[in-house]
């Protein structure tokens, strides 16, 4: 394992000694070989001694010529490395030319310059902009761009970068040339260029002050038919931006490029989002309602980093979740005005508990804001982003809608311009506010989750509720010794008929209506006046990224399952008693959940199913049993996932089977032959037919089967055909295997539907899964060097946690050998695949042992890059 990569820490942070004010780039586009020219003015930084060395980024290219002041510098003047550029003492103000020389055909790593489908495209965030030139590479080193692009007029009719177009024209032998301004003084992560032979779309859009907007959409020719819903999607997040925050955008065109080989879901360069062309085509034939609305949220995403991210940046990339916290919450706080919040909000929680929760709990855990760091890839994770987007959420939550956006409105002015750090966006609440905030930046800084304890009381004589909260803060990798943190807790007291009851006074916290403050390791509460004996409901809309063990019976969260009026809770309250009943047969040699325990959930079920005042998607969210990953989250030590598995499975079956009538006639009735359309009522109705349907299938094989076979012959779009072979292919029923047949067959010319039924095969339960894995690699249409077929396959067997987790280590030892292979070329998504592994502690010990194994073996065996280097230590050490 090769380890000369060096630890970077936030306490290290100094600025660039030079102040960089203009960027001109010069690029001719060619095939295997080309030249990229930089023009860079630089300015000795004010309180900086003369003549300092100026130390560039830059790496995996050649260096043509250099210059100073127009005058070509001696050998003895500057010194590269593989990694650097340095020019010993410079004057205090001066031009830097350079000429580098780029092979972006050969770059696989798809960072930096490099082809996808013969379109020549950059990926810059975080460290790319250093393969494309020597540079300060480092978002607070901010300068005002302008790119000139030529090309041959048929390999690149498109020539695209970030800002306005200023010019244009054609050269002689059929050559052409564009040149962009951008502006707005941007870091070298938002840079982009594209070039190649595209077709787009367009349309328009004017600025809430009258500013008018081209909007353009380059995706592969013969695509620009399944672009409509991207597009209306950004039209509808400019919209909202303007709205909810305020935010117009500031340049005369936004330009989107779709591409098919990409690392990442999509990247916001400031003018010109690339995108992953998964996340932009679209249409009912191919595309599920799940693509749909991550589609739509992507978009936003993107386009909302236009202001939070780019006009604001990032000081240092310690502070990601600057950016990267605050966007997600302003993309759900979209979807959620867009759609349904009750249901965005369950959607989001459900995520963040699968992944965050398991990355905060294993030896990958690190606060949202870390301090230190070996490759900064590997730290774009679901604790920066979701558990980032919660910190905004636990600010909004505490100071309420208008401060909140008070605070915003501080922010987006005061900060403009800036490369920014946490505090000053904290800064901006408290200043709105009024109020001290610095416990609740504490969560910024502090891995792992508080475990709050909840334990009650009700003096019926005294009318007096006595609540005690205590939370307890494990210790984490690099951080033992953890304060209380501040936790906002939404709640209510629910009485029998579902309103909630009001109290006369209350102490032990500070309680402001419906908001109880918990800053303390304990408090005892005491609400005086509770008319009758409630039901406690805390945290609300999930208020805190907490766990909770609370004292409520199992009586009484069935209670909230019907009565409680906020829907989150409904919902978190039949998954906790799913988890109190099914958590403890999962254990190695638990006992199998009771008839009466499932049959108090199938109540429940059903009393849901047939309730007409909770929609459709809201049902189909609450009739399903927590995921095996979060049953094995719970189970916690020495899980076997054949014994998750088969607790879960049989829970399944056996609820389904006591209300079958129930749900054959729900399946029915939500069955109609409208044409496809992708709102959120459609799909709702959509989600919760297809959840009936996998919940008949795992009531009666022989059925459930028919049904599920019928549908997929019969659908008429892609998201009822996938759901019903999904349904088959999750349960591992023998039916699956002809389905899968027809599909490959009819469906998988459009790659993005193959990408679909790779998973379906990933996804199997049976023994044969892993050689079916192994086998599909060398299918033609497989691709190991595009991230989508391997994340489609691979990343999905991840999920298939008996199979991946096989007792005999197979299926370790298979991906350990497929990381080593693929980081050879392209190591983010190797390094991506290999935290498949960051929960292996938690296995028995026989899987426990077999998987340390091959984790030796790659260390041992491979010369790794720092992105698996960096995981793979921290894996094994943490
Ligand atoms: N800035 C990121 C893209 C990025 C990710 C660059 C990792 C470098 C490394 C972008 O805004 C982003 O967050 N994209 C997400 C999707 C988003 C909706 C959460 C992605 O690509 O997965
Ligand atoms: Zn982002």
């Amino acid at each position: 394992m090769s380890d000369d990569h060096a630890t970077t820490y936030l306490s290290d942070y100094k600025q660039s000694d030079y102040v960089l004010e203009t960027t001109e780039l010069d690029v001719v586009f060619a095939p295997d070989e080309m030249d990229v020219k930089a023009k860079l003015t630089f300015s000795l930084r004010e309180g900086t001694a003369p003549g300092q060395t100026l130390k560039l980024d830059g790496e995996r290219m050649e260096l043509v010529s250099i210059s100073v002041d127009g005058h070509p510098l001696e050998e003895s003047e500057y010194i590269v490395t593989d990694k650097s550029l340095e020019v010993s003492s410079p004057p205090e103000k001066f031009v830097l030319e350079t000429v580098v020389r780029l092979k972006p055909e050969a770059n696989k790593s798809l960072e930096g310059l490099y082809r996808s489908s013969g379109v020549w495209c950059t990926q810059c965030e975080a460290e790319g902009f250093r393969r494309i030139t020597y540079f300060y590479d480092r978002p607070d080193v901010m300068s005002v761009f302008t790119v000139r692009m030529e090309a041959d007029k048929s390999d690149a009719p498109v020539l695209l970068s970030n800002g306005n177009p200023v010019e244009s024209g054609d050269l002689d032998g059929n050559r052409h040339f564009a040149v962009w301004h951008d502006p707005h003084p941007k870091p070298s992560y938002l840079f982009a260029m594209v070039a190649g032979d595209l077709a787009h779309i367009s349309d328009e859009f004017t600025t809430s002050s009258g500013k008018h907007v081209d909007l353009a959409i380059y995706v592969e020719h013969g695509k620009e038919g399944q672009c409509a819903w991207a597009m209306d999607s950004l039209i509808r997040s400019m919209k909202w931006d303007e709205e909810r925050f305020g935010c117009e955008y500031d340049l005369d065109v936004f330009n989107i490029v779709a591409v098919s080989d990409f690392n990442l879901g999509a990247m916001e360069n400031k003018g010109l989002n690339i995108f992953n062309d998964k996340y932009i085509l679209s249409d009912p034939q191919t595309a599920t309602d799940q693509d749909y609305e991550n589609i739509e949220a992507i978009i936003a995403h993107e386009y909302f980093h236009n202001w939070t991210g780019n006009r604001i940046t990032c000081r240092d990339w310690f502070q990601l979740c600057l950016k990267e916290g605050l966007t997600v919450f302003r993309d759900q706080e979209f979807t959620s005005d867009e759609r349904s919040r009750a249901v965005k909000r369950i959607e989001d929680t459900r995520d963040l508990r699968a992944h965050q929760f398991a990355e905060d709990s294993g030896p990958l855990s690190h606060p949202p804001r870390p301090n230190q760091f070996k490759e900064i890839n590997n730290f774009y994770t679901a604790t920066v982003y979701e558990k980032g987007a919660e910190v905004v959420r636990m600010i909004l939550t505490y100071l309420g809608k208008d401060t909140f956006r008070k605070g915003m409105d501080i922010y987006l002015e005061r900060h403009d311009g800036d490369a920014a750090v946490i505090e000053d966006f904290v800064k901006c609440f408290e200043d709105a506010s009024g109020k001290d905030l610095s416990h609740l930046q504490k969560w910024y800084t502090v891995a792992g989750r508080p475990e709050i304890n909840v334990s009650h009381s009700y003096d019926a004589e005294n009318k007096r509720l006595s609540v005690t909260l205590a939370q307890t803060n494990k210790a984490t990798p690099n951080d033992a010794e953890k304060e209380p943190k501040f936790i906002p807790i939404r709640f209510g007291l629910v009485s029998n008929n579902g309103v909630d009851l009001n109290w006369n006074s209350v102490s032990g916290a500070q309680v402001e209506g419906d908001l109880m403050i918990m800053d303390q390791a304990e408090h005892h509460v005491v609400f005086e006046g509770v008319s009758s004996k409630p039901t406690l409901s805390l945290f609300r809309e999930f208020s805190s990224p907490v766990s909770v063990k609370s004292d409520l019976t199992m009586e009484d969260k069935l209670n909230l399952a019907r009565l409680d009026n906020d829907p989150f809770n409904r919902w978190d309250s039949l998954q906790n008693v799913a988890l109190d009943i099914l958590v403890p047969a999962a254990k190695v040699g638990g006992e199998d959940p009771s008839p009466q325990d499932l049959g108090k959930l199938a109540d429940a079920f059903r009393a849901i199913l047939i309730d007409d005042d909770v929609d459709n998607a809201f049902k189909a969210l609450a009739l399903a049993l927590p995921s095996q990953i979060v049953l094995a989250e719970h189970v916690g030590t020495d899980i076997d996932p054949e014994r998750v598995y088969d607790v879960r499975r049989m829970s399944l079956s056996a609820i389904a089977s006591m209300i079958e009538p129930e749900l054959a006639a729900a399946y029915k009735s939500l069955v109609d032959d409208a044409d496809y359309s992708p709102d959120a009522a459609s799909a709702g109705k959509r989600a919760l037919k297809n959840q009936c349907l996998g919940l008949l299938l795992a009531a009666d094989d022989e059925k459930g089967s028919q049904v599920a076979v019928a549908q997929y012959h019969e659908a008429a779009n892609m998201s009822d055909r996938s759901a019903a072979l999904g349904a088959l292919a999750s349960a591992g029923h023998p039916a699956a295997k002809e389905v899968l047949a027809h599909f490959r067959e009819n469906y998988c010319d459009n790659i993005l539907v193959f990408d679909k039924w790779l998973s379906l095969n990933a996804i199997m339960p049976d023994s044969a899964a892993l050689d079916r894995v192994k086998s599909l690699m060398d299918d033609p249409q497989f691709n190991i060097e595009n991230p989508n077929r391997v994340r489609s396959l691979v990343g999905a067997f991840a999920s298939n946690q008996v199979q991946f987790g096989r007792r005999d280590g197979a299926s370790f030892e298979f991906i350990t050998g497929l990381v080593a292979d693929i980081d050879t070329r392209t190591p983010q998504l190797a390094a991506r695949l290999l935290t498949m592994f960051r929960s292996f502690k938690k296995y028995e010990s026989t899987r426990r042992e077999a998987a340390r194994s091959a984790l030796e073996n790659l260390k041992n065996d491979s010369k790794l890059s720092p992105d698996c280097t960096d995981i793979l230590e921290r894996t094994l050490n943490g």
